[in-house]
């Protein structure tokens, strides 16, 4: 079961945070279906063994999405079909405990440098028009404790991705995002050693199930490939159901 190989052919995508997690299943599915993929993260190691687990096509850039450097090249690249937008972070703690330096790092990294790391893409994707996917939560819907700086961030992408959505409709650039539910990944791991923790997100998921990465891919290359071509202004919630209660 999957996407034709063919659903991306001829298009240049973009993938930020491609060495981990989320970032690398939709890199890998990407070039699976047939994009050339520019995979971005910091970790040169990383980078290199997504390279090798995929007989696709991805170039490898080891950058900072957070530095002009970077922004400055992919506003350079001759042209650009697809984004996901999906570097991101989170400081979980009661909001009693949350410094400003918490604060500053949620929302520069998960509000500034996507809305920075969007508008770098727009110079070459208005050539051919094109999608971007901004890596939303489930918690850009609800509120959770300890997570007042991460719902606050992923409300914010969701509204972003709105207000996107609408000004650039007319450029034949369409702006979603995908919400979803916890997936094991490098960053929530240390959360579920906590068995009170991993009982209370089973507890919230109707479905008693985490979302994979694979999950979280097929929604973004549907909303990347033509098959969501008057999709925009939207997301995508793979959350099991646990916004839907
Ligand atoms: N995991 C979940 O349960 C979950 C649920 C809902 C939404 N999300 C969202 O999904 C996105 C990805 O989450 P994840 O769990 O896959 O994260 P992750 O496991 O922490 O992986 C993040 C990836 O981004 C790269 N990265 C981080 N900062 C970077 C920077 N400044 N420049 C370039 N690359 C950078 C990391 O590599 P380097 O450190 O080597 O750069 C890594 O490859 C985030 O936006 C997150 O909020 C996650």
């Amino acid at each position: 079961m999957g996407f034709s190989k063919e659903l991306l052919k001829g298009k240049s995508i973009v993938v930020t945070g491609a060495g981990k997690g989320i970032g690398r299943a939709c890199a890998l599915m990407a070039a699976e279906c047939g994009a050339h993929v520019i995979a971005v993260a910091r970790t040169k190691s990383d980078l290199l063994s997504l390279k090798d687990d995929s007989s696709g096509d991805i170039e490898i850039w080891c950058e900072d999405v957070t530095q002009d450097a970077f922004l400055q090249r992919l506003k350079n690249l001759g042209q650009l079909h697809g984004l996901i937008n999906n570097v991101g972070t989170n400081r979980v703690a009661k909001m009693t405990e949350q410094l400003d330096d918490d604060l500053d790092a949620v929302v520069d990294l998960n509000i500034k440098s996507l809305y920075r790391c969007a508008k770098a893409a727009l110079a070459p994707m208005q050539k051919s028009g094109g999608s971007i996917v901004n890596m939303s939560s489930q918690m850009g819907f609800v509120g959770s404790p300890g997570r007042t700086l991460y719902c606050a961030s992923k409300h914010g992408v969701e509204g972003l991705s709105k207000a996107m959505a609408v000004e650039l409709a007319t450029e034949n650039i369409r702006v979603n995002t995908v919400a979803p539910t916890f997936v094991l990944t490098p960053m929530t791991e240390p959360m579920f050693a906590n068995p009170e923790f991993k009982k209370f997100v089973f507890d919230m998921i109707p479905m008693q199930k985490l979302a994979t990465t694979e999950d979280v891919a097929n929604a973004s290359i549907f909303l990347l490939s033509d098959l969501s071509a008057m999709v925009t202004g939207t997301s995508i919630k793979v959350d099991g159901g646990w916004t839907a209660r």
